[in-house]
């Protein structure tokens, strides 16, 4: 053997068998870390998203009846997000302060009947918004930062009174999770938890989620640079993540997750809040067009891409895989 192989170190043993491999596993994926999204519309029957496959559009019925059938699985959490009527949106995005809207309504009901479901709905304008920005524009067509916070602080609370357990900021804008939570404790719901899209980077993989919900995507001319994080930016992304946990968060996000381990490995480190990771549609896409192609083992994928979320640092993660990573553990 080689002299600089140390006497006696192998560590092979411990990689021996199936019982020795569990034994000493440092990480484990439970159905409990995973949150389910679903796309919500208003009506009609569940349409399936090409771009996401095995996910569809479900209408407030069909999306009760699936809450029941993840929360049977042992899901414990569900991202909602709404699907908006071309028709009912503008370039103020008003139907988010509509509470009268078949997305409340819907939120409503399923607070109703799945009182234990921890429900998340996202705090941001853009399927609401003609442009598909996250917010309102100023006259040079910029996101006007201060009057979309302001809409968002009024929107958490409307959320906050369907029974929504965790509003969700996604839309990047500066002093938001600050706004909100004021907004919350003087509307009388101290209680509602802000779980912040912290580190939210300008992907190109959202291009799916975009599709789900019909907001624009980066091939219709829409740019979320002036707010989401530059790709290249590391330390930008944990110095925004640790303002929001100043301002009042209580669990931070890193999104997308596979692509950014490294922040979401770094922030470990510096926050004791809980941290969860959006495993986001581009991710789920890729990783089933290969496994279409015959090129990737599409199980072993899932397990694989959702464990290394895990071991680099994520306590909770969001993603499309969740009904099928629960049914794969019982
Ligand atoms: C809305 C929002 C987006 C996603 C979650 N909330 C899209 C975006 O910011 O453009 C993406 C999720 C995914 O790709 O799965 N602000």
């Amino acid at each position: 053997m080689d002299a600089s192989f140390p006497p006696g170190r192998r560590f092979r043993r411990l990689r021996a068998k199936p019982a020795v491999r569990d034994l000493v596993r440092e990480t484990s994926l439970s159905t409990s870390d995973l949150i389910a999204p679903l796309f919500v519309k208003a009506d009609g029957p569940a349409e399936a998203i090409p771009s996401l496959p095995g996910m569809s559009r479900l209408n407030p019925a069909d999306t009760l009846r699936e809450c029941g059938e993840l929360g049977q699985l042992g899901i414990k959490a569900v991202a909602l997000f709404p699907c908006m009527p071309a028709a009912s949106k503008d370039d103020q995005g008003s139907q988010a302060l509509n509470p009268d809207n078949f997305f409340y309504q819907a939120i409503r009901k399923i607070r109703q009947a799945h009182p234990d479901l921890v429900l998340v709905v996202d705090v941001a304008l853009d399927p609401y918004t003609t442009h598909g920005h996250d917010g309102v524009l100023d006259a040079k067509g910029d996101v006007d930062n201060d009057r979309t916070v302001e809409i968002l602080a009024r929107m958490a609370v409307l959320l906050a009174k369907e029974g929504v357990d965790w509003v969700a900021p996604s839309d990047m804008m500066d002093g938001r999770v600050a706004a909100i939570r004021s907004s919350l404790d003087k509307g009388g719901f101290p209680s509602t938890a802000i779980l912040a899209y912290s580190a939210k980077f300008a992907s190109c993989y959202y291009g799916p989620f975009r599709d789900a919900v019909g907001s624009k995507k980066s091939g219709d001319g829409i740019d979320k640079r002036t707010y989401q994080i530059e790709p290249a930016n590391a330390r930008q992304a944990v110095a925004d993540a640790l303002l929001d946990e100043a301002e009042g968060a209580d669990l931070l996000m890193v999104k997308p997750a596979g692509l950014y381990l490294d922040v979401l490995h770094e922030l470990r480190g510096r926050t004791q809040l809980p941290l969860v990771a959006y495993q986001v549609s581009g991710e789920y896409a890729q990783i089933h067009a290969a496994a279409e192609k015959g090129w990737l083992d599409l199980d072993r994928a899932r397990e694989e891409s959702l464990l290394a979320i895990k071991r680099a640092g994520a306590d909770l993660i969001i993603t499309y895989f969740a009904k099928k990573m629960a049914q794969s553990r019982i």
